[in-house]
């Protein structure tokens, strides 16, 4: 996106020059799924597409927000309870509001414009995108750029998400807007918040994402199912979290039926997500594609059948994908349901397979599947 129309977009709105501009990358993980909240590790990067805050100051105590892409504005009042309200996609600014001010980070008010090329709601973390852009805008606004700690303002987002939009995410794709390096992917211990950047930069390798444009209603129902039925089995099974525990443990719970058949499948899900994740780091230290491929695809599978977070569509993307010449392996990526899928591939196949699986999808499902090429981007960032 253009620097100058996005300060021509925030003069439209608003009547008058912005001060500054701020933006947040989407992500997509390449692999370690539904981990994230189990305290599990993660392998995302940042991609090449952002969420822009673009701010201008205000003499008083108002908050306003307006974006380019959703209708509705906001405005909130610093000096008095911030609260949930309307237009829907204000929560997650509202949220980030309540949690700066809370700890005396803005206290003068500004008018924030947002704008994003990242597809919303589809599964690339635009949601954090937008949460980490209003963040930035309103410290970079306030003159308070190291006011929190990144590990702080990464738990700041997330409590937004949680308690403003009602969705329990974990910390996965706030973490990655805001730290992700560019040629590097970041694995995310998300016990510690520590992370290892691994390097993802190689001219003959490329990563396609794959838009299925679905959006089902009951993606952020089943997420929370999701996380309740983790956190039971963990219970059941004596353990803080499914992080600590390996084979052995699952292989106990089974005999002893300390878990119910649903509970098992997805606890088989997160143990062996968080063993392929870690072998996929691996992996890409050693620049074996191949091998980081072949785990893309069982953690596929393993979202399919054990966690259940898959749907058709993505399915027929993955399989077509690995029968294509130079794919080394696909994958759902997010939260699934919908959204996207990731392809990782030879760069001179690229083209061809991202061809063959436009005509595919159209043929099958009547609709279109926009896919574009991405790469290791660098975290969110003040821009002017
Ligand atoms: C969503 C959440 C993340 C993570 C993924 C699944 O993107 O925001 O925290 O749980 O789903 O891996």
């Amino acid at each position: 996106m253009e620097i100058k129309t996005i300060r021509e977009i925030f003069h439209s709105t608003y009547g008058r020059e912005a001060s500054g501009i701020v933006r947040a990358p989407g992500r997509v993980n390449l692999i370690g799924e539904h981990t994230d909240y189990n305290e599990g590790f993660v392998l995302p990067i940042a991609i090449d597409r952002y969420t822009y805050g673009v701010y201008g100051l205000r003499d008083d105590s108002i908050v306003t927000f307006a974006s380019a892409q959703a209708n509705g504005r906001a405005s909130i009042d610093l000096t008095g309870q911030i609260e949930p309200g309307a237009p829907p996609w204000s929560n997650y600014c509202r949220g980030v509001v309540a949690g700066l001010a809370n700890r005396g980070l803005v206290t003068r008010g500004a008018d924030i414009l947002l704008t994003t090329d990242i597809p919303i709601g589809g599964g690339l973390g635009s949601s954090a995108a937008l949460e980490i852009a209003t963040a930035m805008a309103l410290l970079a606004a306030a003159n308070k750029k190291n006011g929190i700690e990144p590990g702080e303002l990464v738990l700041l987002c997330q409590k937004a998400e949680h308690e403003f939009a009602g969705v329990p995410v974990g910390i996965m794709d706030q973490s990655i807007s805001l730290m992700g390096q560019r040629g590097r992917a970041l694995l995310l211990d998300c016990r510690s918040g520590e992370g290892e950047q691994v390097p993802f930069e190689d001219p003959d390798m490329a990563v396609l994402v794959v838009d299925t444009q679905i959006k089902h209603d009951l993606a952020s129902s089943e997420y929370a199912l999701r996380r309740e039925q983790c956190h039971l089995a963990a219970e059941r099974l004596g353990v803080p979290t499914l992080r600590d525990l390996d084979e052995e443990a699952i292989a106990k719970g089974e005999s002893d039926d300390a878990l119910d058949r649903v509970q098992l499948m997805r606890v088989r899900h997160v143990v062996g997500e968080i063993a392929r994740t870690l072998e996929g780091a691996q992996a890409l230290w050693a620049g074996d594609y191949a091998k980081f491929g072949g785990l893309m695809f069982e953690s596929h599978a393993s979202l399919r059948d054990d966690y259940r977070v898959s749907c058709e569509e993505l399915d027929a993307i993955v399989d077509l994908a690995g029968g294509l010449d130079g794919v080394y392996g696909a994958r759902l990526t997010g939260g699934g349901f919908g959204g996207c899928a990731i392809i990782l591939a030879k760069a001179k196949k690229a083209k061809a397979a991202s061809r063959a699986i436009r005509k595919d999808f159209a043929r099958r499902f009547g609709q279109e599947c926009p896919v574009f090429a991405t790469c290791a981007a660098a975290g969110a960032s003040v821009v002017q």
